[in-house]
């Protein structure tokens, strides 16, 4: 979700005012994916280099955070969704690490979407933290399952395409290991402009491509 920042300045509005109507758009496209039968969205809401931000942006991404879990997903989706959090959520204001576990606890058994929110996280950190993890289990020798296994995403399923807004056309750390055979858009929108009509859009597209994952195809 890239383009908040200039999303505002282009109208001379504080940045937060852009990630204001980010979290507007973020839930009509939530939505728009309940409605298609999109099964998991992982959202980068703030990437472990975010703390570089000055902290009165941090503090309000946080707060939007919180009110996204406390308020948007109990009565803002057509459908009840199961939130999970990727990313080290221990620094983060105690407030905010209460409410998120609490919507992870409560939404765990919920049907439908899967919305994986990436907080604090970095693709490297995931990988180093799953190579320890497998270490300390007593491991000498480590397989690919073993690393997938002690990702956030052990639980899901993998990932089919990498959509990124606002123009820039890199990866900024996001998903690194899970991306190894994704499909990518980038598109030249800012993210509060995002609707219903981008996300068919996108979902055409991605039907379009033709994923042979090394094979020679159909
Ligand atoms: C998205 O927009 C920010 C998030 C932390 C989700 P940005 O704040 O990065 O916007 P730009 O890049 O400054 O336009
Ligand atoms: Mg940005």
């Amino acid at each position: 979700m890239d383009g908040n920042g200039r999303w505002a300045k282009e109208r001379m509005l504080p940045r937060v005012v852009g990630h204001r109507r980010g979290t507007t758009a973020l839930k009509k496209v939530i939505n728009a994916c309940i409605q298609k039968g999109v099964k998991v969205v992982s959202l980068y809401a703030f990437s472990s280099e975010n703390w570089k931000r000055p902290e009165s942006e941090r503090t309000a991404l946080f707060n939007m955070i919180k009110e996204f879990v406390a308020k948007d997903v109990p009565n803002k989706f057509i459908k009840p969704v199961v939130i999970k959090v990727m990313g080290d959520i221990s620094p983060l204001p105690q407030d905010v690490i209460d409410a998120l576990k609490e919507t992870v606890e409560k939404t765990k058994n919920n049907g439908n979407m899967v919305v994986n929110i990436g907080i604090n996280y970095g693709g490297r950190d995931e990988i180093v933290k799953a190579v320890n993890d497998v270490i300390a289990s007593g491991k000498k020798e480590i397989t690919v399952d073993d690393i997938e296994q002690n990702l956030y995403t052990a639980e899901l399923p993998p990932l089919d395409l990498v959509v990124r807004t606002s123009g820039e056309i890199r990866l900024s750390n996001f998903m690194l290991w899970q991306c190894a055979y994704s499909e990518f858009i980038f598109l030249d929108k800012y993210w509060p402009d995002m609707n219903k009509k981008d996300l068919d859009e996108i979902l055409k597209i991605y039907t379009g491509r033709d994923r042979r994952f090394g094979g020679i195809g159909k």
